[in-house]
C-alpha cells in the first residue's frame, strides 16, 4: 500500500563530492534538480515537483542525525560518517562512488609500535572507529586524540604516533612523508534510511532504491 502519494520524501545530501554524484545519479533515474547546480543561490532545499521529492544539502555528519529523526526519509553519506555517528538507520545501498579507506598512518617508524605494549597516541576525527578498531579488533589501548581536520598534522608535529583517516589517493600522506601503516575499513558513499519511512513509504523507497542500484 502506498501510505500518502502526495507526501514529499526528503533525500538529506551531505554536502560536497558525494553530493553531487548523487545529484548525477538522480538525474540519471528522471529525478534531476535543476536548482541545485547554481552555484550562486542560498537556497538549503530544492525541489523536484513531479516525483514529489525534496533534497537539501547538509554538513556530513548531521546526515544520519537527519535520518534518524525522520526530517530526511533518506540520506546519502560516507560508510566513514555512518559508522562514526552510530545513529538507527537502514544502511540499503552502497553507491559504489566515494571509494576511499579508513586507515592507520604515520611515519614508517611507527609501525613497530602498533603491535607493542607501548601507549600510543592515536589522532582522528573519527574517535569512535578508531577506539572500535584498537580496542575491539586489536586489543590494545590507545590514547585517542580528537580532531578536526588536517589530521597528518598530529605525527608530524609530535601530538600523536600515529592518525586513523581516510586514504583516497595516498597523495597527502606521500607529500608529509607519511605511510599507511594498517587498513580499518574500506569506504564508499551509501544510501541510509529511516525505519518508519522504510515501514510507512515502503513501495516509494523500495522503487526508488531499485532505480538507483539499476542506474550504477
Ligand atoms: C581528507 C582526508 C585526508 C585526505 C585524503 O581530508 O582527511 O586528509 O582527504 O585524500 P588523499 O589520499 O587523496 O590525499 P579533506 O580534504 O576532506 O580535509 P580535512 O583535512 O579537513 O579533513
Amino acid at each position: 500500500m502506498n501510505h500518502n502519494e502526495n507526501r514529499y520524501l526528503t533525500v538529506a545530501l551531505g554536502k560536497g563530492r558525494l553530493a553531487k554524484s548523487a545529484m548525477e545519479l538522480f538525474t540519471k533515474i528522471g529525478i534531476p534538480c535543476e536548482e541545485m547546480n547554481d552555484k550562486t543561490t542560498r537556497k538549503l532545499i530544492f525541489v523536484n515537483e513531479d516525483a514529489r521529492i525534496r533534497f537539501f544539502l547538509a554538513k556530513g555528519p548531521d546526515v544520519p542525525t537527519y535520518v534518524e529523526y525522520g526530517a530526511a526519509d533518506i540520506g546519502i553519506v560516507g560508510e566513514d560518517t555512518i559508522l562514526e555517528e552510530n545513529r538507527n538507520i537502514y544502511e540499503v545501498l552502497d553507491l559504489g562512488f566515494g571509494k576511499c579507506r579508513m586507515c592507520v598512518c604515520g611515519p614508517e617508524s611507527a609501525r613497530e609500535k602498533l603491535d607493542s605494549q607501548e601507549l600510543i597516541r592515536v589522532a582522528t576525527k573519527y574517535p569512535r572507529i578508531a577506539k572500535d578498531y584498537f580496542y575491539e579488533k586489536k586489543n590494545k589501548t590507545v590514547e585517542i586524540i580528537k580532531l578536526n581536520g588536517s589530521i597528518e598534522l598530529a605525527p608530524i608535529v609530535g601530538l600523536s604516533e600515529v592518525i586513523v583517516d581516510i586514504v583516497e589517493t595516498g597523495s597527502t600522506l606521500k607529500e608529509n612523508g607519511l605511510a599507511v601503516l594498517e587498513e580499518v575499513v574500506p569506504l564508499s558513499a551509501r544510501v541510509v534510511v529511516n525505519p518508519v519511512s522504510m515501514r510507512m513509504e515502503n513501495m516509494r523507497i523500495n522503487d526508488l532504491i531499485r532505480d538507483l542500484k539499476n542506474a550504477l
